[in-house]
């Protein structure tokens, strides 16, 4: 891979971002007390999961407990080669770089893809599936999604041959949670104040938490959330809708008391006093904070046509809407409205469930605005042939009950269709209705404009996730709002990095993917306002790269049945190069 930047056909250029002079850094130490304040908490302790903290067991591997065998000839593998190789009853990931041997854990602890086939590139692998990177030497984590680490296992060389020792225990966990500190202030459970409050306790708001504990910071930090549920993977809501709460979970709860991470439930804040630094939940319990993170993330979008208030219209938000949706529609006739990625990928999953599915939709193809019109056109051939009806270049101008539950869609072309359940996916607006009059900048179109940092205007306030706009390195530093799960959890961390005073900057490559009918679409970069698509692969095959350009440059590359090329590019765009010109080196063989 490395060798390829010196391929002749390649037109590449460097950009190099200077870091912007902006506000002064943020400083909350990882010891550091917040000045205790008095502000006595009224009846919400009830909803506190941390009440008590336990110890983590941390087994260390004693020598019976590890294995350790040969598994190649040092020739076997070439520099930025990599290889699954057995290990006891277990796999590892072996890689050679500079000369040097790697052992790691072999699946992504995201997903479990296989990370022998992502990308080796300067000192880390990228996940082919959906784009996390993992360094080399440490097996840390280095981008998301996803948010624990791989285990880095011992490898010496003898007589040419390399062994890897492994503990038992790492080989069938493959995942690790980085060290984390625990929370010894002793105010936490009831007290009204914190050092640390996250409002959102999606992506953002976990990643801010965990990060903070990995960083060492011991101080009170407290999460809180409409749901009432503890952060759960949100984009399987769309692509499984019958998986239950207990299994969406990212963490257990035992983890959350553990690292005194406290999460408030069904808790909305209503108000943010920047002065005082203070926010006011809906029952009037307040809180008192000294950093606090804004990641209330967006809220869907609804229908405002006649009957619009009739049962059985759904958005997908939270893993009730999703349970219900399944429920109501096995068997039954069901429209979707937007062929965006939500209102697509619950079309695909409920095609088996439900008698019938129909989408109806504003543009002429799904997906136009973001994959273009080809790309569309060949998704909802797939889609057609799975049985799914499209109603195109219309909405909805009517929604027809019979004793109070969905009945008929009726549709501005004039068109009745027959409708038990309704799922609407035509976007989201930022939830950031509460922060109106805090003093806190929203644009106009109600986003959270931060810096790279993920400083608001306000010291000491940050925000993240789908509900900023912030600079984008690789586009010159264009003010764009990215709700990628993915873009969450790398802002919710330099947020977190930033409350420390560690001056990170937000520059990971947007990655983003879909999935239907068992098929993942992935895409990496910023494609907004492409002006062509140079398509490579058979798209009737739907097996397929997309690039999409402006100018001469590649912005965004889309990709089905094609990895890691998706990977592959966004390394190279993580690099500081662009991608521009003759394009073949990338997909061609031996690259
Ligand atoms: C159904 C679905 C499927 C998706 N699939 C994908 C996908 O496949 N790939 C992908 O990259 N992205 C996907 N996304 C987008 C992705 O989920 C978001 O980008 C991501 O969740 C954003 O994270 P966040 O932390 O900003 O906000 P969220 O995860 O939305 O979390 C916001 C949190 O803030 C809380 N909150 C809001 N307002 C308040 C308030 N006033 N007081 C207290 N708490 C508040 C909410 O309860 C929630 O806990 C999907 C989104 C949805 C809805
Ligand atoms: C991997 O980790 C090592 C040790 O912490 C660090 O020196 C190196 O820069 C990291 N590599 C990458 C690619 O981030
Ligand atoms: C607790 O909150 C309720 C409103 O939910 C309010 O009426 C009451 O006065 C509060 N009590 C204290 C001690 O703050
Ligand atoms: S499986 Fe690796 S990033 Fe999702």
């Amino acid at each position: 891979w490395g060798g390829c930047a010196a391929l002749p056909t390649v037109e590449l250029k460097i950009e190099v971002v200077l870091p912007e002079k902006e506000r002064g850094k943020e400083e909350l130490s990882a010891s550091g007390k917040g000045s205790p304040r008095a502000y006595q908490g009224n009846g919400t302790a009830r909803h506190f999961h941390t009440e008590e903290r336990l110890p983590t067991p941390h087994p260390y591997p004693s020598p019976q407990d590890c294995v350790e065998a040969a598994v190649c000839h040092v020739k076997d593998l070439e520099n930025g080669q990599m290889r699954e190789v057995e290990l006891g009853w277990g796999k590892v990931l072996l890689v050679k770089d500079n000369g040097e041997f790697h052992a790691l854990g072999h699946k992504c602890p995201h997903y479990g893809a296989p990370l022998v086939k992502g990308v080796l590139s300067r000192g880390r692998v990228r996940c082919p599936w959906h784009g996390a990177c993992f360094n080399i030497s440490t097996g840390d984590l280095e981008d998301f999604p996803g948010l624990d680490s791989l285990h880095k296992f011992q490898v010496k060389i003898e007589k040419e041959k390399v062994y890897v020792r492994a503990s038992k225990q790492a080989l069938q966990l493959q995942r690790r949670t980085k060290v984390m500190a625990k929370c010894i202030s002793p105010s936490a459970g009831y007290s009204g104040s914190t050092n640390v409050l996250i409002v959102g306790a999606g992506a953002a708001g976990l990643v801010c938490a965990e990060t903070l504990r990995q960083e060492g910071f011991s101080d009170r930090i407290v999460l809180c959330t409409l749901d009432r549920h503890l952060p759960y993977d949100r984009p399987k809501l769309s692509k499984s809708l019958d998986t239950q709460p207990e299994q969406l979970a990212l963490r257990p709860k035992e983890f959350f008391r553990a690292y005194g991470i406290e999460v408030l439930t069904e808790a909305q804040v209503v108000t943010v006093d920047v002065r005082n630094k203070k926010v006011v939940f809906k029952d009037g319990f307040k809180l008192e904070y000294s950093k606090l993170l804004l990641a209330p993330g967006s809220s869907p979008k609804t229908l405002s046509c006649k009957g619009k208030e009739v049962e059985n219209v759904f958005t997908i938000r939270t893993p009730e809407d999703a349970n219900r949706v399944v429920r109501l529609a096995r068997g039954r006739n069901v429209v979707v409205v937007g062929a965006g990625f939500l209102g697509m990928e619950v079309a695909a999953y409920l095609t088996e469930k439900a008698h019938s599915v129909s989408v109806v939709e504003l543009e002429e193809t799904p997906f136009r605005r973001f994959l273009g019109e080809r790309v569309g056109r060949a998704l909802m051939k797939m889609f057609e042939n799975n049985r799914v009806k499209f109603y195109m270049q219309t909405e909805v101008s009517e929604l027809r009950a019979q004793e109070g539950k969905l009945k008929e869609v009726v549709l501005k072309s004039s068109k009745v269709v027959r409708a038990d359940v309704c799922v609407v996916g035509i976007g989201a607006v930022p939830a950031t209705g509460f922060l109106k009059q805090s003093g806190i900048s929203l644009d106009s179109r109600g986003f959270i404009p931060v810096n790279k940092m993920m400083q608001t205007n306000v010291p000491g306030v940050f925000a993240a996730g789908d509900a900023v706009t912030f600079p984008l390195a690789w586009r010159n530093n264009r003010k764009v709002n990215i709700p990628h799960w993915q873009m969450a959890h790398a802002q919710g961390r330099v947020a977190a990095q930033n409350m420390l005073a560690q001056e990170a900057e937000i520059s990971t490559v947007p990655y983003l993917w879909t999935a239907m009918f068992g098929k993942s679409l992935r895409y990496t970069g910023y494609g907004e306002s492409f002006d062509d698509v140079i398509i490579q692969g058979d798209l009737e095959e739907l097996k397929f790269v997309a690039f999409y350009t402006k100018g001469d440059e590649v912005i965004a590359v889309a990709s089905m049945n094609y990895d890691p090329i998706v990977s592959k590019v966004a390394e190279v765009l993580a690099s500081g190069l662009w991608v521009t010109g003759d394009m073949s080196w990338l997909t061609g063989k031996g690259s």
